[in-house]
């Protein structure tokens, strides 16, 4: 069997606060995912700031940073076999204007408001979606997940 890789999926708040973008963003999640884990929550701008820690020079993280901590995210550890790239795709591009003309089905270029507000985050790679994860669950055992096949697909 395939190894199940996972990533984390972070809803930006502008989305949580929209009925209509949240719910199409959890029925794709539901159907394409292994939802492991999820949590609701407010970020402090020092959270938000050390998440983001690798753009702290671009000119971007000011915004980004008080974006991000202006109100609830939902956070989910989500699995599949492919389960960065598969997230990735489904979110589009970075930038809203690419996401609405070149892939306008995917979230961003449905829901996306703007650059910063671009509906939710996606691990980059596995070794992203491990610190990202433990970032936000340092409770979760990734080690359970990778290394026991029972529990991996319990
Ligand atoms: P980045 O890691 O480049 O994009 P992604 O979320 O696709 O991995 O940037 C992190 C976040 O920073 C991005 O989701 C939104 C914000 N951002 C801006 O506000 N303006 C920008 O020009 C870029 C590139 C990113
Ligand atoms: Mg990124």
């Amino acid at each position: 069997m395939p190894k199940l890789q996972l990533t984390l999926a972070i809803i930006k708040p502008h989305a949580v606060k929209n009925p209509v973008a949240l719910s199409y963003i959890r029925n794709v999640i539901k159907n394409n995912f292994v939802v492991l884990k999820t949590k609701r929550m407010i970020l402090d701008a020092e959270a938000a700031g050390s998440f983001y820690e690798e753009h702290v020079e671009k000119f971007f993280y000011n915004r980004l940073v008080t974006f991000m901590a202006s109100g609830s995210i939902d956070l989910h550890i989500m699995g599949h076999t492919h389960a960065v790239e598969v997230w990735r795709k489904l979110l589009g591009p970075t930038k809203v204007y690419k996401a609405q003309f070149q892939e306008p089905y995917c979230l961003r270029g449905m829901f996306g408001l703007s650059d910063t507000r671009n509906v939710a985050h996606g691990s980059d790679s596995l070794a992203s979606a491990e610190r990202e994860i433990k970032f936000f669950f340092p409770e979760f055992s990734l080690y359970n997940w990778y290394t026991n096949d029972e529990i991996r697909y319990r």
